[in-house]
């Protein structure tokens, strides 16, 4: 039985192209971009081409726009765009405001300038999976010194309004910095920095094929944020520590392909994400899609399993060798229901399934994912609430 991975919102295998450029800078270009010799020199130009690479995949390819700053990932990236940027301004202001389903990188960024004196607003969520433009304008005061929004919620695929509420921000409190993660647009699609319109957008290389623990933080020309730590100043002294470059050179390759790919994988996604959805909603197991009719990435499919618990689901696919999530990655071992799901509004007895894609799953494998899934969930009760 050959394992069906439908889990590529939490993360995905690396490029056979990634993992050649990654290798390359671990074995021929390894030097310390520090390092003023050849061989740093070498790895200074593979950094240097990684940022016109990730820059072009975000409508900045000469840097004019912003700089890019390279993490550890996108918890580092969304701790500096949030926590970082809240810090530089605390003089102006101590109030953040945080949509209510932000990845937990957020929340706890939030969290930590709590307990330096700062308060948030955690702005709740519509049952559509979409936050309202004027849930979180009505939040902002006179003392907001940053709005953190998602672009793609990461447990239900929703593409939310984050070029309009930047706007409306804008308008309202023109010194706010605008924060936005995504972590899970970043090659499903189009990017354009300059559109979204925001102060900072956190990035991270494994989500689209790329390695894991690299990461990056876009940040807007002349928007500042205090570093997270201090040591050899490296990155202008934004993000001190040695350059991964292996790392870097990966996700820029990574984001290269998708970026090219991109008008080929969606349509692809979409295909087999709506034969997935109506396979399985059609099979008479009183199995819902959540958010239809919301603007969502085709790659992430959230279905609602009425009478049937998430865990034992998951189980059971795993069983079959079939791998997807309850929600999302961060949340599935944690058995509270979170806030992405909470804003559904569904009953206690609904189990949810977040099934994600990646370029490479194949028809196959979906009408294999699908029938495991019919079986497991009328297995656990799925069709007893229909009758
Ligand atoms: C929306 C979102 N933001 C941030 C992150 C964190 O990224 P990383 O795993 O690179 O730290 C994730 C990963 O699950 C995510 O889905």
């Amino acid at each position: 039985m050959r394992p069906v991975y439908l889990d590529n919102a939490a993360t995905t295998r690396v490029d056979d192209g990634v993992a050649a450029v990654v290798l390359a800078c671990l074995l021929e270009d390894f030097g310390n971009p520090s390092s003023s010799h050849r061989i740093g020199l070498a790895a200074t130009r593979r950094i240097k081409a990684a940022r016109a690479q990730l820059g072009t995949a975000l409508g900045d390819e000469d840097g004019a726009l912003g700089t890019i700053i390279w993490t550890s990932g996108g918890t580092e990236a969304d701790a500096l765009g949030v926590a970082g940027a809240a810090r530089a301004r605390a003089g102006r202001g101590r109030h953040i405001v945080v949509t209510a389903f932000e990845h937990p990188a957020v929340l706890g960024a939030a969290k930590q300038l709590e307990a330096e004196g700062f308060h948030t607003t955690t702005v709740p969520i519509r049952s559509s999976g979409v936050v309202a433009i004027d849930d979180l304008l009505s939040a902002v005061t006179d003392e907001t010194v940053v709005v953190a929004c998602m672009l793609v919620q990461n447990e239900l695929g929703t593409i939310q309004p984050v070029a309009e509420l930047a706007r409306a921000v804008r308008s309202r409190a023109p010194r706010v910095h605008l924060h936005c993660d995504a972590v899970q647009a970043l090659g499903k699609i189009p990017l354009d920095v300059r559109a979204l319109g925001c102060h900072s957008v956190a990035l991270s290389a494994h989500k689209l094929h790329g390695p894991k623990g690299v990461g990056a933080l876009w940040l807007k020309q002349g928007a500042r944020v205090t570093p997270l730590w201090s040591g050899g100043g490296q990155q202008d002294g934004v993000r001190s520590g040695t350059e991964n470059v292996p790392g870097i050179a990966g996700f820029a390759e990574a984001a290269r392909l998708a970026h090219a790919a991109l008008v080929e994988r969606a349509p692809h996604a979409a295909r087999l994400r709506d034969r997935l959805v109506a396979t399985i909603v059609g099979a008479g197991i009183g199995a819902i899609e959540n958010c239809v009719g919301q603007p969502r990435v085709p790659q992430i499919a959230s279905l609602a399993f009425p009478g049937v618990p998430a865990e034992p689901l998951l189980h059971a696919l795993e069983a079959r060798g079939i791998f997807v999530s309850a929600g999302s990655a961060c949340a599935s071992r944690d058995r509270h229901v979170s806030p992405a799901l909470a804003a559904l509004g569904h009953a206690p007895d609904v189990g949810t399934l977040r099934v994600s894609l990646a370029h490479s799953t194949t028809l196959e494998e979906i009408d294999v994912a699908a029938r495991a899934i019919i079986a497991a969930a009328a297995e656990l009760g799925g069709s007893r609430r229909r009758a």
